[in-house]
């Protein structure tokens, strides 16, 4: 059991030691995330914020770094003068070679002794063990203290112990928080009370009422500027083994006991740990890759990936995946989870499709003979709820048509919704763990995702190549068309 971690009083001093502090998810991610937090009077009064990082700059170069990379990134609506000149007097930056032990003095120059240090490692996963060995040889850490750790946690199974095993050397695993940015995200809490605050769902939401579950993360960007990293990631590593396993989770979990980090946690772990593992045949039959090719989005022309910035001739790396889950316990037997991301697709939508089993028989002259009421959960960019079902056509006969009930959660709760990392943030800094990822969840979610990857290498599978601006490869709907089953685009 994870120890319950001390929780921050609310007027607490913390200091929050951003290594990787120039880099780009500080810039745009991070930073307009505490900035919003501020604004809304989220981060305790005593916060500090310390930007590390390699570039040679002064305090003043830091700030000139954030008006021009972060401050694009704050919505227009949001940005208050007054409210970010203040923002920006509480940093400080810190030149730290992350390599070179007495580099770390300056930090702990910089830092106050008795605030909750919260280090926040936005950096190659690499230089994790390096930078904890080195807070720990500079006297930086204590029992409050807190570490915040990006994805990729690892690429494979043994990477991703190899950096648990050396963050866990000098931080107890209930002083860690492992990132899944989309654990952070309004919508998918909002799963967690559809679910569990619901009563109408809990008999319906099992084998054999439901016939199958669609999860689709479908982006319309492209690979950027990221190519070195994301060439040899590919989209499993990059969003199925956290983002939509995670969201699987959450729709196949049983009800935790509570809401504590743990109860949640243990919940989740018991799905990844039901996945049925896949053989080389399951491999080669029920996934999908796929790698975008030139096309059109949003009316605009897009290139290939082959032709990105640096991306290796004939390179191999996929950009779609789609691929079909079993989860070998008894509220899931026989129940199929498609899982499908891609970038370059028609439009950006995260959505969760549940499909329920179909009409028995059907007493009705006509209409869809094999139909399923879907109940459709949007993400994004809209937050929505439908539930798809049929209605009598009017006049004479009693033909039916299929309708839908319409819940928009934004006109519905019109507040306003924190960004994934601001909610995170102050997760951290309030000690709540629920929305990070454990240990043992993370090495179960490699443990399901590691085979495939190398059931690829073994089949010498290349990805297939799709159309920019479309729903990925033919081979993606033909997985469900298998089955008479569609995605929910085509139905
Ligand atoms: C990140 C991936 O974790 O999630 C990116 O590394 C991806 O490749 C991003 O674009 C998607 O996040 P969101 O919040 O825009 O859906």
């Amino acid at each position: 059991m994870t120890k319950q971690p001390v929780q921050a009083a609310p007027d607490e001093s913390v200091d929050m030691i951003i290594f990787g502090g120039g880099g780009d998810l500080a810039a745009r991610k991070l930073l307009p995330a505490l900035y919003m937090a501020h604004l809304h009077g989220n981060l305790p009064p005593e916060t500090h914020i310390i930007a590390v990082g390699r570039k040679d700059w002064t305090i003043e170069q830091y700030r000139a770094f954030m008006e021009e990379q972060s401050r694009p990134f704050v919505e227009a609506k949001a940005f208050h003068k007054e409210a970010w000149d203040r923002f920006l007097a509480l940093f400080q930056y810190v030149v730290i070679d992350v390599n070179v032990g007495r580099d770390y003095a300056r930090l702990l120059e910089a830092s106050r002794k008795d605030a909750l240090r919260v280090f926040y490692l936005s950096t190659s996963p690499e230089l994790f063990t390096t930078i904890c060995d080195n807070l720990e040889s500079a006297k930086l850490l204590d029992e409050r203290s807190r570490v915040v750790l990006e994805k990729p946690l690892g690429h494979d199974l043994a990477s991703a112990q190899e950096i648990n095993e050396s963050v866990g050397r000098h931080f107890a695993e209930s002083q860690i928080y492992r990132i899944d940015h989309y654990l952070g995200k309004e919508t998918v809490q909002n799963l967690m009370v559809l679910r569990f605050g619901n009563p109408i769902f809990g008999p319906l939401w099992q084998a054999p009422y439901i016939r199958s579950v669609q999860i689709t993360v479908a982006e319309t960007v492209g690979v950027g500027s990221r190519a070195g990293f994301y060439d040899h990631t590919g989209a499993l590593r990059d969003m199925v083994q956290n983002h939509l396993l995670q969201l699987l989770c959450i729709v196949a979990m049983e009800p935790p006991v509570s809401l504590d980090p743990d109860a949640v946690r243990d919940e989740k772990l018991k799905v990844l740990r039901s996945l049925r593992p896949m053989t080389l045949a399951d491999i080669a039959r029920d996934t999908v890759r796929g790698q975008y090719g030139a096309g059109a989005v949003d009316g605009a022309p897009v290139k290939g990936y082959l032709e990105e910035d640096n991306v290796p001739p004939g390179s191999r790396n996929e950009t779609f995946v789609a691929l079909r889950a079993h989860i070998n316990n008894w509220r899931w037997a026989n129940v199929p989870f498609f899982l499908r991301t891609g970038k370059r697709m028609q439009t950006r939508q995260s959505e969760i499709v549940i499909e329920f089993a179909d009409l028995p028989f059907s007493i009705f002259p006509s209409g869809p003979r094999n139909y399923g009421n879907r109940l459709v959960i949007q993400l994004q960019p809209e937050e929505s709820i439908q539930l798809q079902m049929l209605a009598k056509e009017p006049g004479s006969g009693m033909n039916m048509l299929p309708v839908s009930l319409n819940l928009d959660l934004q006109q519905a709760i019109p507040e306003r919704r924190a960004e994934a990392y601001e909610r995170l943030l102050i997760d951290v800094i309030r000690g709540r763990l629920t929305h990070f990822m454990r240990r043992d969840e993370l090495e179960a979610a490699w443990t399901w995702v590691e085979p495939i990857l190398n059931g690829w290498d073994e089949l010498g599978d290349r990805p297939r190549t799709y159309t920019s601006g479309t729903y990925g490869p033919a081979a993606s709907s033909a997985l469900l068309a298998r089955e008479g089953m569609s995605w929910a685009e085509e139905a």
